[in-house]
Formats: structure tokens, C-alpha cells, sequence
């Protein structure tokens, strides 16, 4: 979700409400997913490198992460939508982690839509961690090293999205064509769509046209067409 920093400059507006323009955005986007019957969502909300921005921006970054998950959440709930978080949570403040935690356990039985909000997370992150517990459990002899299968199994259960499908579409805005640390290990097969539009226009339908766009991909997964 990238670009709330430009629409704001271009209005010349601070960018702190570009970041508010961008929560309006996310919600748009949360109910368009659910009326598309999409399974999982995962938005890139703050990344691992986010935290060298100036503290202030961290800071009303983290006030409205706080607003959003204390005002928006029951909007979510009441839609049926699980919402999880990935990241590093340590490195969060204790009022943004009991609020993820409230999150979670209210709406952890709702089937609608799987929504994943990657705060604080990286992608290198995630495969570190899932490296250490393949490690721990080679430790441990309970995984064969010498099968390719189960070694695969192994590391994919430390994954941050251990019960989420590999992604199939990844969507970058703001006109920048990089992953940034998102989800490396799960888009190893994602079709990439980068759109200009700055996260705070992405309407309902600039998310149609990139479904539409995906529909069309020929998917071969390194095999041929049949
Ligand atoms: C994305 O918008 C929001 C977050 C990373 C939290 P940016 O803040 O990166 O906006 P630009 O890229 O400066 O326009
Ligand atoms: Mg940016």
C-alpha cells in the first residue's frame, strides 16, 4: 500500500493525512475482497524498514494503527472477516499488541474473508524465523534432512503464513516496481500487478481492473501449457 506520502505532497497536505486517506483506502479495499469472495488478503501496512522513518511519523503512524484497530474492527467483525496480524510484535508498543490480541480472539471463528496485516514485518524476517525452527526441530531429530519433502513441510510450518495458501496475486501501488520485503518465499509463482495510482485513490475499481488483469495470466508453474 504504497504512495499515502505523494498524494499528500501533491495536495500539499502533511503526510500524516495521506496515511489517513490510506485507512479510508483499506477499508474500501477490505469490503471489495469480500464482496469478490476473495480467501486470504495480506496488506503491506509497515514493513521492517519502516522503522527508520523520523519518530514522529512512526508515531501518528502508530496512532492511527491504534484508531483504526479500536474504531474499524467491528465493521470488520460484523462483516465475518478474520483478521490475523504477521510481524515482529516485540518491537510494537504493548497497547498496539494487546489491541492486535483483542483483534484475533473476536474474530477468530469468521469464515467470510482471511485478512492478514503485515505490521512490523519483513520477508527475510519470516524466512529467518522459519529457518531457525526447520533448525530446532533437525536439533531435535524430528525431521529427516535428507527428504526434500519433509524438510520443505518443516520450513514452511515456521512461516508466518504457515496455513495460508502461496500468494497468487501481489499488487503493488504508488508506480514503484520492487517487493520491498513483502512476501518473497510465498509469491515465488504470484503474478505482479503495479499500478501508478498512490495507495489513497485505490478505488473498488482499480481493484477490478487488477482481478480482471490477473484472470487473464496464463499460469504454467514452470510447466507447459495444456
Ligand atoms: C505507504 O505510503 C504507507 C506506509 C509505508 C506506512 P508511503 O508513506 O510510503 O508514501 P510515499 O511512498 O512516501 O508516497
Ligand atoms: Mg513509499
Amino acid at each position: 500500500m504504497d504512495g499515502n506520502g505523494r498524494w499528500a505532497k501533491e495536495r500539499h497536505l502533511p503526510r500524516s493525512f495521506g496515511h489517513q486517506r490510506g485507512r479510508r483506502a483499506l477499508r474500501r479495499l477490505i469490503e471489495s475482497a469480500r464482496r469478490a469472495h476473495i480467501p486470504v488478503l495480506t496488506l503491506f501496512a509497515f514493513s521492517s524498514e519502516n522503522w527508520i522513518r523520523p519518530q514522529a511519523e512512526i508515531d501518528a503512524l502508530m496512532r492511527l494503527f491504534a484508531h483504526a484497530l479500536e474504531r474499524d474492527i467491528e465493521a470488520i467483525h460484523a462483516n465475518g472477516i478474520r483478521v490475523q496480524f504477521i510481524g515482529e510484535r516485540d518491537r510494537l508498543p504493548p497497547k498496539i499488541t494487546a489491541l492486535m490480541r483483542d483483534a484475533e480472539a473476536k474474530t477468530a471463528q469468521n469464515q467470510a474473508l482471511r485478512l492478514l496485516i503485515a505490521v512490523s514485518y519483513g520477508g527475510q524476517w519470516d524466512i529467518l524465523q522459519a529457518a531457525i525452527g526447520l533448525a530446532r526441530t533437525a536439533q531435535n531429530g524430528l525431521v529427516d534432512l535428507n527428504d526434500a519433502s519433509q524438510v520443505r513441510v518443516c520450513f514452511e510450518q515456521g512461516l508466518a503464513t504457515s496455513d495460508c495458501p502461496p500468494v497468487d496475486l501481489f499488487i503493488r501501488t504508488g508506480g514503484e516496481q520492487r517487493m520491498s520485503n513483502f512476501l518473497l518465499w510465498q509469491s515465488a509463482y504470484a503474478e505482479l500487478y503495479f499500478t501508478p495510482c498512490l495507495w489513497p485513490a485505490f478505488s473498488e475499481q482499480h481493484f477490478v481492473t487488477a482481478l480482471t488483469w490477473f484472470a487473464e495470466r496464463n499460469r504454467r508453474f514452470g510447466g507447459v501449457e495444456t
